[in-house]
């Protein structure tokens, strides 16, 4: 049998230590330590072990192997349903993070409920909330009645992991996973090792068990508490709970999927009955967003790998010192320069004169060329006081010929104008070489070689 011991490790260098030690000894790095248990298994078992799993582990031609198509879970919580790409994968692991208070206890409730409530068996495990707390919020959000619902406090991961196989669950939520701790390491709860070990037992479990396992994890802008992100990679799905402060919005988003895309996002909005569906979320992006006033263009740019649909504003006006102004908020001035020359020089506007402004609405920082044309066409539109569509979108990169070059990532950002109810995209005519990934029910596409063509085609 192996036997298990915790020890102190180094994430620097990866000395090793019985007890915890402020400063590497041998790599000098502070606070670098952290507790791990290692198995401790003799060399004869080891061999054991490998013969044992020879059976399973020997190679099989990849055209042999069979495939269960899964039924997913599903909870008839469409956006949920979506960021999960399609339903619940049995088996699955699926790590929920967000700050405190944005609502991950309620949406899993949910979610466990509507399961529950289709005859599945689910364990909610809280370990922040009494049961009376969570039965207080649980007549608040769901509306059918869940006879398969069970719900225990408990932090111990020896303890949750005996109930699962009492109970075998369907579905398992841990709410939360800085709050539960392994009785052999001795850092407390909330740790980077307790976290990650626990993790990796609830992981097991459900692997082994089959069932659906939910964990919920809190992520502190001071990083206070080890927060989700060590877990990322043991987890099949990682999904994160965004929102305003003091908005009612969330946004559900999948960071990582093994079962489906990473570009679907799921809207709620927080009301006294729990999280409500939106089904209409651009209303909200672009709310604001004054119709038929020109200068007005959206572009969706990447924020990292994701999609984010961004209004941006121009306005020109007449130049009151014989100096003229050029001024950006949210974007580069010089790039705004670039592209006022070649609006001057390759269109024949006449805007050398003239102050020029530039906002891109929500404070977001846009870096990616792909605003280029929406900035261009901003300006033109403000100086010719023609509107553009307000159900248009438009990308590209500029040069300084006035040519419209590809960007990257077409399908992912025209996916997530169309998600948002937009009906016509602009688009740089070289990216129509490749369409490949592209599934367009609602947006039609007007691809364009340069700007003289996209301004026409407004
Ligand atoms: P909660 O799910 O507890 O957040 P988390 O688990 O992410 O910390 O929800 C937090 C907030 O949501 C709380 O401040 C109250 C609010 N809320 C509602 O407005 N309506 C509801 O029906 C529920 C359940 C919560
Ligand atoms: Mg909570």
């Amino acid at each position: 049998m192996a036997k298990t011991k915790t020890m102190f490790v180094c994430q620097e260098c990866g000395s090793q230590s019985p007890r915890w030690v402020g400063k590497c000894p041998n790599c000098n790095a502070w606070n670098s330590y952290v507790e791990e248990i290692q198995h401790a298994t003799p060399a004869s078992d080891k061999l054991r072990i490998s013969l044992a799993s020879a059976n399973s582990a020997s190679p099989v031609l990849l055209k042999d192997v069979s495939v269960i198509d899964h039924d997913r879970l599903m909870t008839k919580l469409d956006e949920f349903d979506r960021v999960m790409g399609g339903g619940i994968v049995p088996g699955s692991v699926t790590l929920i993070g967000g700050d405190p208070g944005i609502g991950k206890s309620t949406i899993v409730m949910q979610a466990g409920c509507a399961l529950a409530a289709q005859g599945l068996k689910v364990l909610y495990v809280s370990g922040e909330e009494s049961i009376t707390q969570a039965k207080m919020r649980a007549t608040r959000v769901a509306k059918s009645a869940n006879d398969q619902f069970y719900i225990v406090n408990e932090i111990d991961v020896q303890t949750i992991v005996d109930n699962v196989h009492k109970l075998s669950p369907d579905i398992v939520i841990i709410d939360s996973i800085q709050v539960v701790h392994l009785a052999e390491l001795s850092s407390s709860p909330g740790s980077v090792a307790q976290v990650r070990e626990s993790a990796a037992v609830l992981t097991n479990l459900a692997k082994a068990r089959g069932c659906a396992l939910f964990l919920v994890g809190h992520v502190t802008k001071e990083g206070m508490l080890a927060g989700p992100r060590v877990l990322e990679h043991m987890v099949d799905t990682v999904l994160y709970f965004e929102g305003e402060r003091y908005s009612s919005y969330r946004v559900l988003r999948a960071n990582k999927n093994r079962f489906g895309s990473t570009n679907e996002i799921g809207v709620f909005e927080m009301t006294a009955d729990g999280l409500q569906q939106v089904l209409n979320p651009s209303e909200i992006f672009l709310a604001e967003r004054p119709l038929h006033s020109s200068g007005s263009v959206v572009v969706p740019i990447l924020e990292g790998t994701r999609p984010l649909l961004v209004e941006i504003q121009g306005l020109v006006s007449r130049s009151a010192f014989g100096m003229v102004r050029q001024k950006a908020q949210g974007f580069d001035a010089n790039r705004l320069a670039l592209l006022v020359a070649v609006l001057e020089k390759r269109l024949n506007l006449n805007i050398g004169d003239k102050d020029i402004f530039l906002n891109v609405v929500g404070g977001v920082k846009v870096i990616d060329p792909a605003a280029d044309l929406a900035v261009a066409l901003a300006i033109a539109s403000a100086l010719l006081d023609k509107e553009v569509s307000a159900e248009t979108i438009v990308l590209g990169e500029v040069g300084l010929a006035a040519e419209v070059r590809s960007v990257a990532q077409l399908s992912q950002r025209l996916n997530e104008a169309q998600k948002l109810g937009f009906k016509k995209a602009i688009v740089p005519k070289n990216n129509m070489k490749n369409t490949n990934g592209i599934k367009l029910t609602s947006l039609s596409i007007i691809p364009v070689a340069n700007l003289r063509e996209a301004l026409d085609k407004l």
